[in-house]
């Protein structure tokens, strides 16, 4: 029943020719006539805890609001897989794909393929340099980076470190979100580098954002700066808690402020303990419904505007892009409040004292 009006319906605004999108309708013609399925492909597991503990989440919550068919994957950071999921998942009938790439070019691959199938893409939370998914959702990943690199220098301030010397564990160099958060750091925090309130310390990209790889990293920094790092930009929390944790083996932790990302249970106890000065708080669930309803319209052969575009090279991409917001101790029960995580799962342990203390009840 569901079925039929789907298709009726679609196949009615077929014939009125509304839903040439981006001057190519191939991919609408097929997804009407179909129903309506979504694939979504997972970068991995490792490099944040988001994509299983909230994209996932979020994602499955909203495709059964709307009672639509869906397959969620992880590729879990290989390349080959991710190609063969993709394979799998247009063979076994999705009419759209999103996809959170693990570099642009097995992006594009996927997204190209996807496309001359007829199946409608998404680039959800990644940009694919150079591809053709038919829309982006993600943040302001600049503003991001901005964030981070205010946030950093508010602890310094805090901590009345004086010309401080600054590290970078930067993303992986295949994330353009990675570039994108550097942008944003850098306009904070060079301007101070260049008028010498700030020293510039060692800096270093994190392969694949590989947590174990960047403590390796981190200690290889804090050699090379002879121990005299006073502050590290760390992009995300899984590299912010590489970091701690050798900041501890040199009772640093909790002088040096680290930054972060992603609210992660992991990231808000380092900043209740007072090792990590702060994190950037995305809403996913956001995210995940507005990718969501694109998917869900794009599945049913329509087309939505969102108002906004971001450029790839020469092509304007339709995207919606939310606002993410900085975290410290101060506010970390708004992530609680929001559902984000649960205050079970922050303030276990030796953490339920510092909840108290952070005004979580
Ligand atoms: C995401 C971050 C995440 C990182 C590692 C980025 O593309 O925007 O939220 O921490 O990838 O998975």
């Amino acid at each position: 029943m569901r079925k039929g009006i789907l298709t009726i319906a679609a196949v009615g605004l077929l014939t009125t020719g509304g839903l040439t999108a981006c001057g190519d309708d191939s991919g609408d013609k097929a997804a009407s006539t179909k129903t309506p399925k979504i694939g979504v492909i997972l970068p991995d597991s490792k490099s944040s805890a988001r994509w299983e503990t909230a994209d996932r989440r979020f994602l499955e919550e909203a495709f059964k609001a709307a009672n639509v068919k869906y397959d969620i994957q992880n590729a879990q950071n290989d390349k080959t897989a991710f190609q063969t999921i993709a394979d799998q998942m247009i063979t076994g009938g999705v009419t759209a794909l999103m996809i959170v790439n693990l570099d642009s070019g097995t992006g594009k691959a996927v997204l190209d393929k996807a496309k001359s199938q007829g199946v409608a893409t998404i680039d959800y939370d990644r940009l694919t340099l150079g591809g053709s998914a038919q829309y982006y959702v993600s943040f302001d990943n600049e503003t991001v980076g901005k964030l981070q690199g205010e946030g950093l220098s508010k602890c310094l301030t805090e901590k009345g470190a004086k010309n401080p010397v600054v590290s970078y564990l930067n993303g992986s160099p295949t994330d353009n979100n990675a570039t994108l958060f550097k942008a944003g750091y850098d306009s904070v925090l060079k301007p101070k580098f260049d008028a010498n309130e700030y020293v510039k310390g060692p800096e270093d990209a994190v392969p694949a954002w590989d947590n174990a790889q960047a403590a390796t990293i981190f200690e290889q920094q804090l050699t090379k700066a002879n121990g005299k790092i006073d502050g590290v930009l760390a992009a995300n929390d899984g590299l912010g808690n590489a970091a701690i944790s050798i900041l501890k083996k040199n009772k640093l932790n909790g002088k040096v402020p680290v930054t972060g990302q992603d609210a992660s249970t992991e990231g808000l106890q380092n900043i209740l303990a007072g090792d990590q000065c702060m994190t950037v708080y995305k809403a996913v669930r956001e995210e995940a419904k507005a990718a969501s309803d694109l998917a869900i319209a794009l599945a049913k052969g329509e087309k939505k505007d969102t108002g906004q575009t971001v450029k790839d090279g020469d092509r304007d991409v339709p995207s919606v892009l939310l606002t993410p917001k900085a975290i410290y101790k101060d506010n970390v029960k708004d992530v609680i409040a929001d559902g984000y995580v649960t205050k079970e799962e922050v303030c276990t342990g030796a953490y339920a004292k510092l909840c108290a203390d952070a005004g979580i009840s």
